[in-house]
């Protein structure tokens, strides 16, 4: 496999390494860049934070879950190259002035994220930087040097950087269309579909496995795609996070706040809505919330396409309804009133993984439940619906005793396990009260809830 991409500005070609090869260990292990720092190993540290741009733009990204093959025709700007004439940049300076660096192991990281978002006057600094850690300077003298360096000029690499790569871009050598992904898949019945590789890299890095006949999907653009009708949207299956965050903002006003919960920016930019629901964890932040909006999914075969419930997908623990050679192709949400709200609990507001995440979806009509679809991460082997809880609430007037009554129902839909992020009792009686949340908030009487707010 031969891998180009643009590297500090300069044309990079790579042959016959593994197609697992992580950008982190090329950059310090291949090319002696060690400015990228290895933290975790797994995504979580920010300390391997680079810059990588493409057609739909820059990205910060870690390194340490990036495979080669994923840099393909893209620019990946490093710590080493992003000063100009010798002279740092805006936002290294300002870390220095405001004496945001300490032990300075995370500094190369987020001089990154914040270089990033320098480039793409992202001023969003908490959200940005809520996926890289410092544990000795704080946080405060970090965002003051953020927002301090926030309007200054932009480097002049920036550009030669989007030149050199469109010019790379003309050059794919991976499956670029759907139809080729179908027949590769025919072609590989037992092969793995590397989407944005942020549960893959860990198979890696975390648990050694070796991968083989692995197919890489980012470069198909009929797979990225949102397209709206009278009858609802349809999100291709590679539509990252971040992207779902932005664009349905309009549609779910409690998405981009729930899904600012979900993983890292860095995490966000490259993991998908298609690898969030194929991977069948019971703990997956997207499935409930679209399982809560009816949604439905379009696996493809071969020329062979069926469509089913989201809900219906998830069989049992570690079993989903695809077959060999199927994978998603995308998301459909019907077209709904709003009623969508989604709770995310875990031990860390930024940068965790679920506890349990309750999603709730409750028309009311003339004063009485018309529709209710709830959906729970974390209470069971799958994302599950909330049956017996949506029978108690099904019809019934909408005020307090409805919801006291339906409340108890939730030990009959569930029995959850007791594991490292809580115990079974803390998990049901957080459900219970996920829908006594929504009733109060619905009803304008503002629960008192100490959450951690940014
Ligand atoms: C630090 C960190 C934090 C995280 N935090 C969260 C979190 O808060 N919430 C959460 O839900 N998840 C979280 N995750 C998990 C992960 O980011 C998500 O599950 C992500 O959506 C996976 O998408 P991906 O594109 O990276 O999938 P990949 O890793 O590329 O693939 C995952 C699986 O899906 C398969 N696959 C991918 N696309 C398709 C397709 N179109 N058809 C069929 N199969 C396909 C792959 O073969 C693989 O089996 C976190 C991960 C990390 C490393
Ligand atoms: S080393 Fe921690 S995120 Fe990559
Ligand atoms: S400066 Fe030491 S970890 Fe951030």
């Amino acid at each position: 496999m031969t891998i180009e991409f643009l590297l500090n500005g300069e044309t990079t070609t790579v042959k016959g390494v593994p197609a697992t090869q992580t950008l982190l260990d090329y950059l310090r292990e291949n090319r002696g860049l060690t400015g990228t720092k290895e933290g975790c190993n797994e995504g979580d540290c920010g300390a391997c934070t680079v810059m990588v741009g493409d057609r739909d733009g820059l990205r910060a990204m870690n390194a340490c879950i990036l495979f080669l093959p994923q840099l393909h025709g893209k620019s990946i700007r490093t710590v080493e190259a992003v000063s100009t004439a010798g002279a740092p940049h805006p936002v290294q300076q300002a870390m220095v002035d405001h004496h945001a660096s300490q032990c300075g192991f995370c500094t190369p990281g987020f001089v990154m994220s914040m270089i990033t978002s320098h480039a793409t006057n992202d001023t969003d600094h908490d959200t940005a930087l809520a996926g890289n850690l410092c544990r000795c300077t704080g946080y405060a003298p970090i965002i003051r040097a953020a927002q301090s360096a926030q309007d200054t000029d932009k480097p002049a690499w920036l550009e030669g950087d989007a030149k050199a790569r469109d010019a790379l871009c003309a050059k794919p050598s991976h499956p670029t269309t759907i139809d080729a992904l179908a027949d590769w898949c025919i072609a590989h019945p037992t092969g793995t579909i590397v989407a944005g590789a942020t549960d893959i890299g860990l198979w890696v890095t975390k648990q050694l496995r070796d991968l083989n006949d692995l197919c890489f999907i980012a470069h198909i653009d009929a797979l990225k795609t949102i397209a709206r009708d009278a009858s609802g949207i349809t999100i291709g299956a590679g539509v990252t996070i971040e992207t779902l965050r932005t664009e349905l903002a309009s549609d779910f006003h409690d998405l981009p706040q729930f899904l600012a919960r979900f993983a890292s920016k860095q995490i966000r930019n490259v993991a998908t809505l298609g690898g969030n629901i194929a991977n069948g964890s019971p703990i997956g932040d997207a499935p409930p919330a679209l399982i809560a909006l009816g949604a439905k999914l379009r696996l493809r075969k071969g020329s062979a396409l069926r469509e089913i419930l989201l809900q219906d997908f998830f069989i049992q623990y570690g079993v989903q309804d695809l077959q060999p050679s199927e994978f998603v192709e995308s998301i459909f949400i019907p077209t709904q009133a709003d009623r969508l709200k989604c709770y995310k609990v875990s031990k860390r507001f930024d940068q965790d993984i679920s506890a349990l995440c309750g999603c709730f979806n409750i028309q009311i009509q003339d004063g009485k439940i018309s529709h209710c679809a709830i959906a729970f991460g974390g209470m069971a082997g799958t994302p599950k619906r909330a049956s017996a809880v949506e029978a108690a609430l099904i019809g019934q007037s909408w005020n307090r005793e409805t919801i006291t009554r339906a409340m108890t129902a939730f030990a009959d839909d569930y029995a959850p396990l007791s594991d490292m992020r809580a115990s079974s009792t803390y998990r049901l009686k957080t459900a219970q009260n996920m829908l006594m949340r929504y009733y109060l908030e619905d009803t304008e009487q503002t629960p008192r809830i100490l959450e951690v707010a940014p």
